[in-house]
């Protein structure tokens, strides 16, 4: 099946501080990855690994340094923006910034059909929004009337769900849609991605901190850190028997249900990003328990071993797997 949507060499770079002391930092190091229709992939890592910087590239928020990005095996070119918008769409982490508090959540679903001219009038309007609605488990007669605040977090991300329905995209990409939304309903928002992906035959890009919601909905995963992909591959594959140190290291970590601490125990969000970030060699290799002394100095390559990618120095030179990392 060909390639929805296909990054090569992505790279963003940003310069921080003033002037004079200013640094470099690669947000996104050479991201090249696969997503096919029906598909979810995730993108995973802990806070201000890059990942919501992918996002806004592949959403023509923000401009590549360098790199590329295919969709549908088309170059993205300018003035397609029609196109474009038809074919991928957003959600993002907190539903309640989505919607004016003092606007009718019924007109951002009216606006977008008219925008789009997908209905020829009112009645037909009602009716597809209706059918969206029904997709992501509410309906017309539920939300008609109501402004954002007469809904739940949980509701208001179906709704925003059900208004990127609207145009019948391919490709949904969501950064972070569960971690605002109660623990207690944040399982079917993510049954949700999984009927719109078995259904709707949808790729969806998943972006989050939480690697159990990413085994659930299985697929391929990226594993990155300081704007590289350390590990990618199919999600039970790197998740059961991560190969590299990081990807062993995140798993052990777990995310707290408060997503303003995000996370707890072994990993820390670091003071030490920006330390990172301009580390030569591995990114990881201040906080790796199997670090090396090339580990410092070099950036290892990409090592292929049985269908997944790692990027490790413990894997230098292999060609399969000859080394069972516990
Ligand atoms: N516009 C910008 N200017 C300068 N630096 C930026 C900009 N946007 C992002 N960054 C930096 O790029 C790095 C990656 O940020 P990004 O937001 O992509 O991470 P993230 O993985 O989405 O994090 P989180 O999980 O917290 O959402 C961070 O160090 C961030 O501070
Ligand atoms: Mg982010």
């Amino acid at each position: 099946m060909p390639a929805i949507l296909e990054t090569r060499n992505l790279t963003k770079v940003f310069y921080r501080g003033s002037l004079l002391a200013r640094d470099r930092i690669v947000a996104v190091d050479n991201v090249s990855f696969q997503m096919k229709r029906g598909e979810v992939f995730t993108l995973a890592g802990e806070s201000g690994c890059g990942k919501t910087t992918v996002a806004r590239m592949i959403l023509g928020f923000e401009h590549p340094t360098s790199g590329e990005i295919v969709y549908e095996n088309n170059e993205a070119k300018k003035n397609e923006k029609v196109w474009f918008n038809q074919r991928i769409q957003a959600v993002f982490q907190n539903p309640f910034e989505t919607f004016n508090p003092l606007r009718k959540v019924e007109g951002y679903l009216f606006e977008t059909v008219r925008n789009y001219r997908l209905a020829s009038d009112r009645s037909a309007a009602e009716k597809l929004i209706n059918s969206k609605l029904e997709a992501v488990g509410l309906s017309f007669s539920e939300v008609q009337g109501r402004y954002p605040s007469e809904f739940s977090g949980g509701q208001l991300q179906r709704i925003s769900i059900a208004r990127s329905l609207l145009v019948d995209p391919s490709l949904l990409i969501a950064d972070e849609p569960v971690s605002m939304v109660d623990a207690s309903i944040r399982m079917s928002i993510v049954n949700l991605f999984k009927h719109l992906r078995d259904e709707l035959n949808m790729g969806i890009l998943y972006i989050t901190h939480d690697l159990a919601t990413a085994y659930y909905l299985n697929g391929q995963i990226a594993v990155m850190f300081r704007g590289n992909t350390m590990e990618m591959g199919p999600v039970q594959q790197v998740l059961m028997n991560p190969l590299h140190p990081y990807t062993q290291l995140l798993r052990e970590s777990i995310p707290e249900a408060d997503p303003a601490k995000k996370w707890q125990g072994r990993i820390s969000i670091a003071e030490t990003e920006q330390e990172e970030y301009l580390r030569e060699g591995c990114k990881f290799a201040g906080r790796c328990p199997q670090v090396m002394e090339i580990c410092k100095k070099q950036v290892p390559d990409i090592v292929s071993i049985d269908g997944v990618q790692v990027k490790c120095h413990l894997y230098s030179g292999t060609k399969g797997r000859q080394k069972e990392v516990s």
